[in-house]
C-alpha cells in the first residue's frame, strides 16, 4: 500500500468511505436515507467512546521507562527483577490525583495516585501506591463511603466540605493522613516534584522460601516542591491539566525524571514483637528502627502514543504480584487485592490483560476462555479443561510461599480494642514541622474547613489536641473557636 492510500478512509470493515463531508439525502433539501451505512457507523461509534472512569484516581497521567537494580536484595527476594546489579525492567507509570473526575483540574489539594507497572519476566508487577506513606483507615468496608464523603452530594451535586470532614472526623485513625494533605506537602508542584509510596506492608520472599515483610519507598531525584493555597488557585485558574503538561514536556524535551526505589524491611520476629499492628496502613515504621535500604532507580522516558488506549485503558491492581514479592495481612491490602480486578472487568471488561498495555512482555498461558472481545485466538483448538492425560495446564508448585501463622477465632474483630493509639503518630508528624509548617498547616486546614459545622470541628480540633495540644490550639486559633469551647467538649 502507497503512502497514499494509507491515507485514504475507510469503514470500519475496510471499504471505501465515498463523502466524509455530505450525508446522503433524497434530494438536495430533502430527509437522510436509512442507507447512509457510513453515517449510521460514524454515529453509533460516537455513542460509545466513553467508557466508565476510574471510580478513584479518574485524572491521571503517566509514560513508560525504565527499572535499573542498583543494589543487592537477593537475602530478601527471589523476584527475577531483583536478581542482579545493572538489570533492566521495562516500566509504566500512572499518577492521578484521587477525588477529582477525569476532567478535573490537576493542581487541586488531594493525595497523588502513583501506580508502577514492572514488565518483568515472571509477570506484571504492579506497585499501585500513593505519594502518601499512610491512609485514612484500616478496613476496606471504609473505602466506598470515603469516596462517597469526598466526591458529590447527592442533593447539591457539588463536593461538600461539610460531609468530606464529617467522615474524615467519625474515624479518628484518619488523623495522620488528613495531617499530611492539610500539610504544605498537600499540593505537588508537579508529579516530577514528590516522593511514591507502597504504603502496605507487603511480603518478600527469597530462594530459600523465607519470607520478611517489607514497605516500599520511591524518592523523587527531582527537589520536593509543592504550590500553596494561594499558588495553587492561580495555576488552576491559568491551566487545568499542570501536572499533565509538565510530565508531558518534560519528557518530550530529554528531562526524564527518576525516582530511587528503597524498601524498609522487617522479619517475622519483628513483627510478632512490634508494639503496635505492622500491618497497619494508618501507621509507619520508624526510618531508624528499620532503615531504608536502597535497590534501585527508574526513569521515565517515553509518552504514551495515544492517552485512550495506553492511559485510560491501563488496568494497575496489586493483585499483579510475581514470585518473590507477595500479599501481608493488611486489611485494607487484602480488600484491594478483589477491588481493582472486578473494577475493571466491569471498566474494560473481562478480556483487559489483551490491551497492549496490560499484556505482561512474558510468554503467557492463561486458561481463560471466551468473554467479550476476545481477541487472541481464545487458545485455538488447545484443550480447555484440567485436570486431562495430555500434561496440559500444569500447576508449578515450585512457587508456592511458605506457610504463614494465624491465630485466633473467625469474627468482625474490633481493631479499636487491639490499638486505640490514633494520636501518637500524627503528633510525631506534627514535631517535625517547623514552626513555619505548623502554621500553614493550621492555615490549610482553617481555609478547607470553611463552612464545615462547628461540632465537626471541635472534633477535629480534640483530635488535634490529642495529638500534640500545640496541634489542637494553633487549629482552633486559625479558626477563631474560644479554646473555652474546646475545653468545654473536652470535659
Ligand atoms: C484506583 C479501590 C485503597 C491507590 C482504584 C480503583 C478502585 C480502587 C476500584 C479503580 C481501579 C480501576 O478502575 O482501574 C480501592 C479500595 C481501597 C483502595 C477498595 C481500599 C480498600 C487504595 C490505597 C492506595 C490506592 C490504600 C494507595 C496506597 C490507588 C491508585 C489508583 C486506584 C494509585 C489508580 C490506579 C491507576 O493509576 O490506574 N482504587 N482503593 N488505593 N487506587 Fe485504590
Amino acid at each position: 500500500m502507497s503512502e497514499n492510500d494509507k491515507n485514504k478512509l475507510t469503514t470500519a470493515a475496510g471499504a471505501p468511505v465515498v463523502d466524509n463531508q455530505n450525508s446522503m439525502s433524497a434530494g438536495s433539501r430533502g430527509p437522510l436515507l436509512l442507507q447512509d451505512v457510513w453515517l449510521l457507523e460514524k454515529l453509533a461509534h460516537f455513542d460509545r467512546e466513553v467508557i466508565p472512569e476510574r471510580r478513584m484516581h479518574a485524572k491521571g497521567s503517566a509514560a513508560y521507562g525504565k527499572f535499573t537494580v542498583t543494589h543487592d536484595i537477593t537475602q530478601y527476594t527471589k523476584a527475577a527483577i531483583f536478581s542482579e546489579i545493572g538489570k533492566e525492567t521495562e516500566m509504566f507509570v500512572r499518577f492521578s490525583t484521587v477525588a477529582g473526575e477525569r476532567g478535573a483540574a490537576d493542581a487541586e489539594r488531594d493525595i497523588r495516585g502513583f501506580s508502577m507497572r514492572f514488565y518483568t519476566e515472571q509477570g506484571n508487577w504492579d506497585l499501585v501506591g500513593n505519594n502518601t506513606p499512610v491512609f485514612f483507615f484500616r478496613d476496606p468496608l471504609n473505602f466506598p463511603d470515603l469516596n462517597h464523603a469526598v466526591k458529590r452530594d447527592p442533593r447539591t451535586n457539588m463536593r461538600s466540605a461539610n460531609n468530606n470532614w464529617d467522615f474524615w472526623t467519625s474515624l479518628p485513625e484518619a488523623l495522620h493522613q488528613v495531617t499530611i494533605v492539610m500539610s504544605d506537602r498537600g499540593i505537588p508542584e508537579t508529579y516530577r516534584n514528590m516522593h511514591g509510596f507502597g504504603s502496605h506492608t507487603f511480603s518478600m520472599i527469597n530462594a530459600d522460601n523465607e519470607r520478611v515483610w517489607v514497605k516500599f519507598h520511591l524518592r523523587s531525584q527531582q527537589p520536593i516542591k509543592n504550590l500553596t493555597d494561594q499558588e495553587a488557585e492561580l495555576v488552576v485558574g491559568k491551566d487545568r491539566e499542570s501536572h499533565q503538561r509538565d510530565l508531558l514536556e518534560s519528557i518530550d524535551q530529554g528531562n526524564f525524571p527518576k525516582w530511587k526505589m528503597y524498601i524498609q524491611v522487617m522479619t517475622e520476629e519483628q513483627a510478632n514483637n512490634m508494639p503496635y499492628n505492622p500491618f497497619d496502613l494508618t501507621k509507619v515504621w520508624y526510618k531508624k528502627d528499620f532503615p531504608l535500604i536502597e535497590v534501585g532507580e527508574f526513569e521515565l522516558n517515553r509518552n504514551p502514543e495515544n492517552y485512550f488506549a495506553e492511559v485510560e485503558q491501563a488496568a494497575f491492581t496489586p493483585a499483579n504480584v510475581v514470585p518473590g514479592i507477595s500479599f501481608s495481612p493488611d486489611k485494607m491490602l487484602q480488600g484491594r487485592l478483589f477491588s481493582y480486578g472486578d473494577a475493571q472487568r466491569y471498566r474494560l471488561g473481562v478480556n483487559h490483560h489483551q490491551i497492549p498495555v496490560n499484556q505482561p512482555k512474558c510468554p503467557v498461558h492463561s486458561f481463560h476462555r471466551d468473554g467479550a472481545m476476545r481477541v487472541d485466538g481464545n487458545k485455538g483448538g488447545t484443550l480447555h479443561y484440567e485436570p486431562n492425560s495430555y500434561g496440559q495446564w500444569k500447576s508449578q508448585p515450585e512457587f508456592k510461599e511458605p506457610a504463614l501463622a494465624i491465630h485466633g477465632a473467625a469474627t468482625q474483630w474490633d481493631f479499636r480494642e487491639d490499638d486505640d493509639n490514633y494520636f501518637e503518630q500524627p503528633g510525631k508528624l506534627f514535631n517535625l514541622m517547623s514552626p513555619e509548617q505548623q502554621q500553614v498547616l493550621f492555615e490549610n486546614t482553617a481555609r478547607n474547613m470553611n463552612g464545615v459545622e462547628e461540632y465537626i470541628k471541635v472534633r477535629h480540633i480534640i483530635h488535634c489536641y490529642k495529638a500534640d495540644p500545640a496541634y489542637g490550639k494553633g487549629l482552633a486559633d486559625a479558626m477563631d473557636i474560644p479554646w473555652g469551647n474546646i475545653e468545654a467538649a473536652l470535659a
